[in-house]
Formats: C-alpha cells, sequence, structure tokens
C-alpha cells in the first residue's frame, strides 16, 4: 500500500516552533521516521507539507486516485476547515487525523476538529510517534479491507 501523510499550515517549522509542546524533531526527522516504519511494515508514503488550505483539499483529492489512505496533521485548519471535513468526505480512501500534541488538554479552541467527523479515527498526544500510530491505523485498515 502506498499512504499519504499530509501536514499543514507552520508545521514547517517544527524543530523551532514551540519545542516544549511540539517537540525537537524536524518535520524532516518526522518524514524519516515515517519512511523507517514504512520500510520495515512494507508500505510505501508520500510525505507533503503546506501552508495553505486548498493545497491540502487538492491532495485528499489526488489520494483518492493515488493512494489506499491520508494520514493528516493538518494543523490548525483542523479547528477551522469545513473544506477539509467536505474533503474527506468526498473521497474514499481513509483519512486518520492526527496531531503530536494532545489538544483535548490544550486551549478550549483546539478541542473541536472540523475534520474528525469525517475521519476514521484521530490519533493525538503522542508527539512524533502520533505520525507512526496513524500509519500503523492504516495499514490495519488496508489489511481489513482485503481480506
Ligand atoms: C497540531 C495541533 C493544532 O491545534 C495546532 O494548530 C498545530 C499543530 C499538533 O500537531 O499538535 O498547528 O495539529
Amino acid at each position: 500500500p502506498r499512504f499519504f501523510v499530509l501536514n499543514g499550515p507552520n508545521l514547517n517549522l517544527l524543530g523551532k516552533r514551540e519545542p516544549g509542546i511540539y517537540g525537537g524533531q524536524t518535520l524532516a526527522d518526522i518524514e524519516a521516521l515515517c519512511r523507517r516504519e514504512g520500510e520495515t511494515r512494507g508500505f510505501s508514503i508520500d510525505f507533503r507539507q503546506t501552508n495553505h488550505e486548498g493545497v491540502l483539499v487538492d491532495w485528499m483529492h489526488e489520494a483518492q486516485e493515488a493512494a489506499d489512505g491520508i494520514a493528516i496533521n493538518a494543523g490548525a485548519y483542523t479547528h477551522t476547515s469545513i473544506a477539509l471535513h467536505d474533503a474527506a468526505r468526498a473521497i474514499r480512501v481513509p483519512v486518520v487525523e492526527l496531531h503530536l500534541s494532545n489538544v483535548h488538554a490544550r486551549e478550549a479552541f483546539r478541542h473541536h476538529s472540523y475534520l474528525a467527523p469525517a475521519a476514521k479515527g484521530v490519533i493525538c498526544g503522542f508527539g512524533a510517534q502520533s505520525y507512526v500510530l496513524a500509519l500503523q491505523a492504516l495499514q490495519a485498515l488496508h489489511s481489513l479491507t482485503l481480506s
């Protein structure tokens, strides 16, 4: 299988950005972690980041043809974007929402996700491991659809 790992706004600044909350790893470190997981478990990944909401929508549409699932850290668009909700509903590939931080232990404005009701599930609070767990969830979903 092939999974898209999509990253939204400000995640290009990981490592420098609020390391007390998001950890010291850069997005390139996290990409390497995801790639290693894929090599171990037998899936490939397409790892991307954008600061633009519409680009995330385009990539979700693209995944419909090009991927078996999407792991997405939509950053702050999680809490604002009806467009991402609609995109997740419009495609058939499963979407797993993920966050580095435990958004439920933070400010109230991070407790609501527009994306979550349109996702298969949500993983948050495990730092960079949230990405690995989201990919493992996608792989489990994928093998269920094959069996
Ligand atoms: C985040 C949590 C969001 O609330 C925040 O806007 C981010 C990062 C996380 O990975 O913990 O940009 O998605």
